[in-house]
This record gives C-alpha cells, sequence and structure tokens, in this order.
C-alpha cells in the first residue's frame, strides 16, 4: 500500500519459478496486485500455482510472457495497463541456465541465454519506464546472482549476463533518480530452488561447504531483499547491487 492507500501494481518475470514465486507471496502480503508473468502454461499448473500463494490482502493473477521477445513484452504491459490501470513495480526475475565450459558452448547456449537473461530486462523495462516517470514513481528490481560478481566455472554466458544486469541497473537508475523511479539489483547466491538442485549434487555439496551459513538459501531469503528495495519509503536506494548469499563472498 501507499501514502494514498491505493494497492501497487507489481509484475514479477519469472514469476511462477522457485525465486518469483517466493517474491510473488512477498508483494502480496505487502498487500500489493500481482501479476506473476511467465511462459504460458496449462490451466492446471496455474492453479495450483494461485491456489498456494495466501494472502488476505493483495491479489494475484498469471499472464503469459516469452521475456526474449520484445513483442510479447509490449503486448504484456499493454494487457495489465488495460486491466489494472498502470504498473508500479517489475520484478525482473526470469533466468535460465546453460551451462558448459567455453570450449564446448554452442552458438545456442550462448545467444538463448542472452536473450532471457539480458534482453529481457530491456523487453520489460522499456513499455514500463515511461509510464513510471511519468506518474512520479516507480521501482525495478532486476535480479542478478553471486556468479555474475565472482564468475563460475562453466558459466561464461550466464556470469556475462549476470554482469550484465546490474550494468543496466545503474545506467537505469542514474536516468529515472530525479523520476521518483528507483532501480536496484539483488543478487541471489545459491537458493533452493530447481536451477540449483539441477547442478549435479557432488558439484552442489561442494558449493554448500562454501558457503559460511553452512546452507543452500531460502527463496524467502530473496524475496525479502526485493520487498525491501521495491517498498514506497525505498526511495533513497538507488543503483544498489544487494548480495544475498549466506555470506559466499567471504569464501573467497
Ligand atoms: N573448477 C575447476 N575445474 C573444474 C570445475 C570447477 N568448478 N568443474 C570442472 N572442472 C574441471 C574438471 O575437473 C575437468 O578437469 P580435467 O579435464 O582435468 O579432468 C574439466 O574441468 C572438465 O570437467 P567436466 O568433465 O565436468 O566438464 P563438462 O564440460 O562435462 O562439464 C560443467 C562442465 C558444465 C561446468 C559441469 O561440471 C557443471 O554443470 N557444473 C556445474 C556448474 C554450476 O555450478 N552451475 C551453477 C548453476 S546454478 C546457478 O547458476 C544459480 C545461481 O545464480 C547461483
Amino acid at each position: 500500500m501507499n501514502a494514498s492507500n491505493a494497492p501497487r501494481v507489481a509484475i514479477v518475470t519469472g514469476g511462477l519459478g522457485g525465486l518469483g514465486r517466493a517474491i510473488c507471496q512477498q508483494l502480496l502480503d505487502a498487500g500489493h496486485q500481482v501479476v506473476a508473468a511467465d511462459l504460458p502454461c496449462d490451466e492446471e499448473r496455474r492453479r495450483r500455482f494461485t491456489d498456494a500463494l495466501e494472502s488476505e490482502r493483495g491479489e494475484i493473477s498469471v499472464e503469459a510472457v516469452d521475456v526474449s521477445d520484445a513483442a510479447s513484452c509490449r503486448q504484456l504491459a499493454q494487457r495489465v495497463h488495460q486491466r489494472l490501470g498502470r504498473v508500479d513495480i517489475l520484478v525482473n526475475g526470469a533466468g535460465i541456465t546453460r551451462d558448459g565450459t567455453l570450449r564446448k558452448m554452442d552458438d545456442e547456449q550462448w545467444s538463448s541465454l542472452m536473450r532471457v537473461n539480458l534482453d529481457g530486462l530491456y523487453h520489460m523495462s522499456r513499455p514500463l519506464i515511461d509510464g513510471m516517470c511519468e506518474r512520479g514513481f516507480g521501482r525495478i528490481v532486476n535480479i542478478s546472482s553471486v556468479n555474475g560478481q565472482t564468475g563460475r566455472f562453466g558459466q561464461t554466458n550466464y556470469s556475462a549476463a549476470k554482469a550484465g544486469v546490474h550494468g543496466f541497473t545503474m545506467a537505469l537508475a542514474r536516468e529515472s533518480a530525479r523520476k521518483g523511479v528507483t532501480v536496484n539489483t539483488v543478487s541471489p547466491g545459491y537458493c533452493a530452488t530447481d536451477m540449483v538442485m539441477a547442478v549435479p549434487e557432488k558439484v552442489r555439496e561442494q558449493i554448500v561447504a562454501q558457503i559460511p551459513v553452512g546452507r543452500l538459501g531460502d527463496p524467502k531469503d530473496v524475496a525479502r531483499a526485493v520487498g525491501f528495495l521495491a517498498a514506497d519509503d525505498a526511495g533513497y536506494l538507488t543503483g544498489i547491487n544487494l548480495p544475498v548469499n549466506g555470506g559466499y563472498f567471504m569464501s573467497f
């Protein structure tokens, strides 16, 4: 809720994924109208998702989008504007991995990842930024990764895109700072999501051994950071990169 007591309208891309779901719940708990935007899915998955989110305050809906496709993002922005009037909060959470050492990487592994993890930020922010600036309020939170800050063996594509995410954040933060729009990055470490559980078990055990807190992150740990940056009273925080990684940096 904001000062005028109207709920904010939020879009969360990758909204049905491991982190996205927790972020949707966090924003719902803050009383917002939340649009979980993700690749098209069947009615059953959509229903299971909305049933699983509990809130007595906000409202959740699901919209299909392919963030790698500019037209799909523009259409999503139009649909949400028509239905809910505006978009105040954008969380760019959609992301994929296509791991492989550079020597074995093919063009599709590289470019498909760039289209989702980096182009997706542009495709989603571009149709929404004007409205946010005109209304004098906006919160954009981009989800990066610890691997964008450290580099990761087998992830030249992912590390490059995730480092690029924060470059995008800082540039857009400067462009919109005087318009009431903040743009920030949250960089999760290794969380218990399908993406991380797909890493070979032996590699995962080595990763956990390097996390000072001694466990994988809970998606809620990341969602809390997003909620903090998306809040109305977070207007003096912009262009930052907030790591949520259980102290992983300290291992280096
Ligand atoms: N550091 C150093 N050397 C490594 C290494 C590492 N982390 N991993 C593998 N190597 C070495 C191997 O020992 C091997 O050495 P030799 O050739 O001397 O035997 C060589 O590299 C090749 O190893 P592989 O046979 O495993 O190579 P591969 O091409 O089959 O697979 C890989 C490489 C894709 C990196 C695979 O090991 C892998 O999938 N690793 C997991 C990658 C990972 O952690 N991804 C994170 C996903 S989660 C995420 O990204 C979310 C987030 O934001 C945090």
